[in-house]
Formats: C-alpha cells, structure tokens, sequence
C-alpha cells in the first residue's frame, strides 16, 4: 500500500524533537497510524487514482527554532511566490473580459451597420465573430478557473504547513494563555477564509475591476455626454455608500472571527472536559452557555447582514435611476441627431455590464472584509515569537555529562508574581536528585526551567556550564528527557506512542522498554500488542498504564538527563517497586530530577532539595535531612507514622 497518505506532515512533533512523520515510521507491522486501511473493494480504485494523481511528494520540510520568516504576512507576501502564474492568470483575464465585453460594440454594428444600413453580409460577419469570442472567452475562463484553483491550493497547503510549524515553535506560555478552541481557528477558519479571498475575491477583483475600466473607457468613447451623466449621477452616490459601508463591514468582520473562534474554543473546551461536564452535572449550564455564545455569533453576524442590507439595494436603486436618466436623456440626444440608435442600445448595454461589476465588487467586499479580518489574525499569531527564543547561532550541545546548575534563578508566570525565588542549585552530573515539597512550591517549574520551557525571569540555568539559552533547543531537549505529571498519548498504536522521541525505534528496542516498566503482559493482553491503537488523551487506559506508558517513552529515548515529574504518582505499590528498579538500572551514569510527593522514591535519591513556595529551604540526603530534623524530618516522620499505621 502507498504510505503516501500520511501527506507532508514531515518535520515537527514536540518541540521539535520529532524528525520525520510519527506514522509510518514505527518498526511494527508496516501498517501505520491508527488508520484502518483502505476497504480491499476500493484498493484497486485507489490505485488508479494514485497512479493517476500521485499523493503529495514527501518534501523534506526544514524546521529551524530561529531561523523562520519574521516580516509581517500581507497578501503581496502571501502571493508573491505565484508572482509569475498570477500574470498568466492577468493575461487569460484580460484576454476574457475583452471578448465578454465586444457584445455591446457588435450590437451597435448590427443595429446601425447591419439592420439600418441594410447589409447582410455585416450580420453573418458580426454573428460569426460573436460566436468566435464566445469561445475563446470561454476557454480562456476555463483556464482562469483552473490555473485560479491550483494556485489557490498551493497557497493554503503552503500557508498550512507555515502556521502549523509556527505553532511548533512557539513556547509553552503560549500555549496555557491561548485556548485551544482559538488556536484551531487559526489553523482552520481563517485560512479558508483567505482562500475564499483568493479564488473569489482577488480574482473576481480583477475580472470586475478590468470590465470597469474597459466598460468606462467604451462609455466615453461611445458618448462622452452620457458617459458624463452617468458618472455624475452615480459616482458620487456610491463612493459615500461605499465609504460608510467599509467603515462598518470592517469592524463587523473582525467582531465575527472573534465570536466564531469563541464558538469553537467553547465547544473544544466541552468536548475535551466531557468527564467533567458530566459528573458534576453541568451539561444543562453548557447548553446555556453554548447558547449565549453562538447567539453572540449570531448577533455578529446579524450585524454584517444588516450592513449588507442597507447597502446592497442602495446600489440597485442608484442603478436603476441611472438608467432611467440616460433613457430620458440618450433619447433626446437620438431625436436630436447627436446619437445613433444602435449606439444607444450599446450605451445601455454597456451600463449594465458598468453596474454588475460595481455590485460584484461590493459582494466581494464581504469576503475581502472576512479575508482581511483573518489576514489580521494571522498575522497577530505569525509574529508572536516564540517566548523561548534560539539564539540565530546556536552553540553546538556535544554528547552532555549532565550537571544542571540554577544561579539566582527567580521566574514567575505573571509579571510581578514570582513563584521561584532567587533558587542556586547545583545537580551533579550522574546524580539522582529528589525534590519534594508542597503543592504548588515550584517544583513542576524548576523541571520546565531546567527542559527550558520556559526561560528565567533572573538568573541562569547552566547544563554542563553552558547557558541553555546558548544552545540549539533540539540539541538540548534530545538529551533531556521529561515525564510530566500529566502525561499525553496520542491517537495511534501503543507501539508508535512508546516510540514517539525515537520513531526510527526497532521493535525490539520498543518491546525491551516496555520490560524495563513492566507493561509488557499488558502490551501481550492487548488484542493487537505494539499495534493496539490507543485514543487521544489515552482515554482507553488507566492512569497507571499511561503513566507507564509515558515512563517506556523516557526509557526509549535513553536521555542524558532524565525529568520525571510525579511520574509514577498513579502507579500501585508493586508497580511503583518495579518502575524503580528499571530506573536503577536507567539511569546509572545519567543524571535525573525526580519530582515525587511519596517519600519512598525521594529517599533512594542521593541528594533531596525541599522547595517551600518557591525556594529551595533544606538540601543534602535523606539521612543528613532527618538528621537536621527541619521540613524534611517533619515530613517523613508524619509519613512514616501514617504508613506503619501509628
Ligand atoms: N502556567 C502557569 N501560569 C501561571 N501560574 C502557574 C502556571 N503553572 C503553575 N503556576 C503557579 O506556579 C506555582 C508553582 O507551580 P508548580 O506547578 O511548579 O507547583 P508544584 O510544586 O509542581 O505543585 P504540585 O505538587 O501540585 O505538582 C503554583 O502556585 C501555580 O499556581
Ligand atoms: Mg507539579
């Protein structure tokens, strides 16, 4: 089967690590993805269809942490690559709007040349020129719409995988300020938005645009008195309508693509919190808010309409008062002489083929309004730089020891609220290094500072001497592993989650890390093993076995430093006992922070640090902490209590 489907999705994955797509790529099976295949009666009509129109070719997609596009995203930017097929297209609109608008002209020769003067051989040759631009009008828009449509898929896939590696790139911050609902209408609404823009609008603006001029030039040089008073009576009527109307329209669409990214963040929100939603009964609330939020869209909308409404029909009516006062007035200048009949009827053809491209315009207001709004959002999230920056010459990060050091380190996720404080901590390389402490004392921080999630507000976090901030973040991350405290699977088999820091992993390497947590009954249960898809957020296992699932990922990957943030909080005890002995073996020679609330796994570690609101308060090991008989002492005393049941 051709394993082209995964499309171009190449380069990516979390904060970079990921090289080459997560499908496809695991050493099980060969099948790929959670993708059920394709039905065997419809494999041969696929083949045709892949022979005939091969899948995208697997372009090698660069991803750089620094080195991306920083101008801001306009439509000459967002164009300029199809610079040369645009003018083609320039061309074949040209070429099309000069034969649709020849009807008039041939019109005025048949009446005056043809019917007045009496020449048949005039009709049969304005008829048989006719039907001749007819046809090439028709080819030529035929090629306008292709070329159009091509043009308009190449910009979206291209401007797809630009957001979608920005999104790649930006930091964590981002991420927790940005809800996801609003992130996946940038990625999804807006771009469609633009490219309604493209095909519809910019297009059209041309084809409606030319047909103006060319339409106002036949006027003039058909009859510069009426095509005075036609310019008199309509003009000035229409650039106040249209003045008022884009003031108004403008500020209506930017108010929609706020409200639909609010209907989409809302309904993502619900659907991702549904265990929630329905154990604390709050489906009836949802349904509430949901209401009022899509009625606010609702309303937005409501709004551009009603713009439309007082401008549309104002439009019609100046055009049909216009006709009107050049019937009254061409027909005085017809019994004066000063007029043809047939040029007449060509000055009022012609002035309905000057009111359809004025009307299409203002239709395509709308969407340039809407296509603008999103050009805006766009460009909003495509300058956003990531909080994390990497240096544009990153210091190389050879093979690293894996001593981490904290100097002076203060950093608080909101200005002004600091939640670390002035930390100096120096983590030998090769150590095992607990930290414990409270709820909400800084130690999931101290982790993400250290994996540079985020960067300190004062300080400096060293690994092996060197500032992280010096070095290429892929570089750093390859060797720091981390297991956070909520860890995530994504929606394809067990195998391609373990896997997921090393997608080139044999199997055998993937089954040996599955041993090393023992999961591996667990994987033999599975009805598929390695291949058994598993779902998004991994609602099909227990907590426990994601977070063993999250620990055979860390073991896989075979990080130099290894971060594990509570990471075996849900795990029983034999479980736990189990983990810890395959760590024993992990990480001999490697250096771990080891983030635990459960006293038996802080106290194998060779160093312990205490963090109380944000500081680090008691430092040395287990024994030397007991012995001191501060924070630590209290609390493995009331631990040991609870657990020997005294
Ligand atoms: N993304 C964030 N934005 C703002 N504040 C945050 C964010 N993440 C954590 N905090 C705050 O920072 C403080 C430290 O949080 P942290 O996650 O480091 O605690 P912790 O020691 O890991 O707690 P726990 O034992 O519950 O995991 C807390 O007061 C928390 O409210
Ligand atoms: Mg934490």
């Amino acid at each position: 089967m051709a394993m082209g489907f995964g499309g171009g999705m190449g380069g990516g994955g979390m904060g970079g690590q990921m090289r080459g797509a997560f499908g496809g790529a695991g050493g099980q099976g060969g099948e790929g993805l959670g993708f059920a295949g394709i039905p065997s009666e419809l494999q041969e009509r696929v083949d045709l269809l892949v022979a005939h129109e091969p899948p995208n070719e697997r372009v090698e997609i660069e991803f750089s942490h620094h080195d991306y596009d920083r101008e801001p995203f306009t439509f000459r930017r967002f164009l300029g690559p199809y610079k040369v097929a645009l003018l083609g297209v320039l061309v074949l609109v040209l070429i099309e709007v000069a034969a649709l608008q020849s009807g008039p002209v041939l019109t005025k020769i048949v009446i005056d040349d043809g019917i007045k003067g009496g020449s048949k051989s005039v009709l049969v040759v304005t008829g048989v020129v006719y039907f001749a631009l007819v046809v090439i009008a028709w080819v030529a828009g035929w090629g306008r719409i292709v070329s159009t449509g091509r043009i308009g898929e190449r910009l979206m896939y291209d401007l797809r995988l630009r957001l979608f590696m920005h999104l790649q790139r930006l930091s964590l911050d981002f991420y927790t300020d940005e809800k996801a609902g609003v992130i996946m209408t940038r990625m999804t609404s807006d771009p469609t938005s633009l490219q309604q823009l493209f095909n519809e609008g910019l297009v059209q603006l041309v084809v409606q645009g030319l047909t103006l001029v060319v339409v106002t030039v036949a006027l003039f040089v058909l009859s510069p008195t009426l095509a005075l008073v036609t310019v008199l009576v309509i003009v000035p009527a229409m650039t106040l309508a249209t003045v008022w109307f884009r003031n108004r329209s403008a500020l209506g669409y930017l108010i929609v693509r706020d409200r639909i990214a609010d209907v989409l963040a809302h309904l993502q929100e619900s659907l991702s919190g549904v265990r929630v939603v329905t154990s604390h009964n709050r489906a009836a609330h949802n349904n509430i808010e949901h209401r009022n939020i899509a009625g606010d869209y609702r309303e937005a909308n409501n709004f551009t309409a009603r713009v439309n409404g007082y401008y549309g029909p104002f439009t019609d009516v100046v055009s049909i008062l216009g006709q009107a006062a050049l019937i009254g007035v061409g027909g005085k200048m017809v019994l004066d002489g000063e007029l043809t009949v047939g040029e007449l009827a060509a000055f009022i053809l012609f002035l309905t083929a000057f009111f359809a491209p004025i009307q299409q315009l203002v239709q395509l207001y709308n969407v340039y309004q809407q296509g603008q709004a999103s050009m805006t959002k766009l460009r909003a999230l495509l300058l956003t730089d990531p909080s994390v920056p990497e240096l544009s010459d990153p210091l190389p990060l050879p093979l690293i020891d894996g001593a981490i050091t904290l100097e002076h380190v203060t950093f608080s996720y909101r200005p002004g609220a600091p939640v670390i404080h002035d930390v100096d901590l120096h983590i030998r390389a090769g150590e095992t290094f607990a930290l414990v402490g409270a709820t909400g004392s800084g130690k999931s921080t101290i982790a993400k500072l250290v994996a540079r999630f985020y960067d300190p507000e004062e300080g400096r976090v060293l690994v092996d001497g060197i500032d992280v901030r010096n070095v290429g973040i892929a570089d750093l991350r390859r060797q720091l592993g981390v297991v956070p405290q909520e860890p995530f699977l994504f929606a394809s088999t067990l195998g391609q989650n373990i896997a997921f820091a090393k997608p080139h992993a044999s199997t055998e390497e993937i089954v040996a890390a599955c041993a090393a947590v023992g999961i591996e009954d667990l994987v033999e249960q599975m009805s598929d093993g390695l291949d058994t898809p598993v779902h998004e957020r991994g609602v099909s296992l227990s907590s426990g076995e994601r977070q063993l699932l999250a620990l055979a990922r860390a073991f896989l990957a075979q990080p130099r430093v290894l971060i594990l943030d509570e990471a075996t909080s849900n795990l029983d005890l034999a479980s736990e006992a189990k983990v810890e002995r395959a760590l024993d073996v992990l990480l001999e020679g490697r250096t771990a922070i080891i983030i635990a609330h459960r006293l038996t796994t802080a106290r194998k570690a060779d160093r312990i640090g205490v963090m109380n609101d944000g500081r680090v308060v008691e430092l040395g090991s287990h024994d030397e902490l007991v012995a001191l008989g501060g924070r630590y002492a209290g609390m493995y005393e009331a631990w040991e209590r609870h657990s020997t049941g005294h």
